[in-house]
């Protein structure tokens, strides 16, 4: 089996101001702004070439396009990123949709998708457009040290968002968003996050859950030693009121200190963001075998206003 590492130690994207640095624009190595050209050698050019500088070392990106993910991994195995700066610049798409117009929906930062063995250490991730980072069906996949960072009132910038993925570990991170600090959706099992500090943002979630009839199920996931600071929701699991055969089971958020939460434990199954065109159904998500130990902290509300 190919063994890749990839450190990236000294990769910052855009407008990082050091003293030294190098730039590779990705136009320079052929890379075109037509919406129809691959690009994915030049890419890899640039990528090589910042890998192997002594300097700091930016990769420039310059605008074109609406790619649903800035950075995307797809099908890889053995893949360590380590370190470096992620800055998604997501202040004028927050501003466009907080204005009420049409705005794209803007990108996911990292996209991880069908991978395996994956190591994210000491990565910080700045102001995503939309998730910070995003693990799509991955198997074995260890995150250490993350640090993310958006601002409480940006929309949809969940920290780390999870999918149909096995054996993800969370470990030492802090997430600071608009959103979810970690999300855990649908056919999801085995994850692992502890030492993991929240705020602001929504909390950790398990869903949505249960927008689709037919869903893989989450199960087996251990929440520990979680601090959550100014949030809307500490430990949460959410499901939309509608027909599914979806179900959460096996489930552990233990040691977790609340600081002026306004939900600290809350189980949603009429999720509704908006409250707009709510589904009126019963839940159909079968939620079994949760298990919570010493939760402990303080509330913003007297009682759950959700
Ligand atoms: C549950 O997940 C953990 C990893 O988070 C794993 O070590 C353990 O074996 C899993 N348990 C079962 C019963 O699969």
């Amino acid at each position: 089996m190919k063994r890749i590492t990839l450190v990236v130690p000294l990769l910052v994207f855009l407008f990082f101001q050091y003293s030294s640095k190098v730039t590779y624009n990705v136009l320079s190595y052929g890379a075109k702004v037509n919406g129809r050209s691959d690009s994915k050698n030049a890419f890899l050019k640039a990528w090589n070439l910042a890998c192997a500088s002594t300097n700091p070392a930016i990769i420039y990106v310059p605008q074109a396009g609406n790619a649903q993910v800035w950075i995307k991994f797809y099908r890889v195995n053995h893949v360590t990123i380590s370190g470096g700066t992620l800055d998604d610049q997501g202040a004028p798409l927050w501003a466009c949709k907080s204005s009420g117009k049409t705005c794209p929906q803007g990108a996911t930062t990292l996209g991880i998708y069908h991978s395996q063995n994956i190591v994210i250490s000491k990565l910080r991730s700045l102001n995503s457009q939309m998730f910070h980072i995003l693990l799509y069906a991955c198997n074995n996949a260890r995150l250490e040290g993350v640090s993310i960072v958006a601002p409480g009132l940006s929309p949809n910038t969940d920290g780390i968002h999870l999918i149909s993925s096995t054996g993800v570990t969370v470990l030492n991170s802090k997430i600071s968003t608009g959103d979810d600090c970690i999300s855990i959706g649908p056919g999801n099992s085995n994850m692992w996050i502890e030492k993991v500090v929240c705020g602001p943002g929504h909390g950790i979630s398990i869903g949505s859950l249960g927008w689709e009839l037919q869903e893989p199920g989450v199960q087996n996931v251990t929440v520990k030693s979680t601090t959550f600071i100014g949030t809307q929701n500490g430990v949460r699991i959410k499901t939309w009121a509608r027909r599914s055969n979806g179900f959460v089971k096996d489930v552990v958020f233990q040691h977790s200190t609340m600081v002026n939460v306004q939900n600290p434990i809350i189980i949603d199954a009429n999720y509704c963001p908006n409250n707009e065109n709510c589904p009126n159904h019963v839940s159909g998500v079968k939620i079994s075998n949760v298990v919570y130990e010493d939760v402990h902290g303080t509330s913003a509300t007297r009682v759950s206003e959700v």
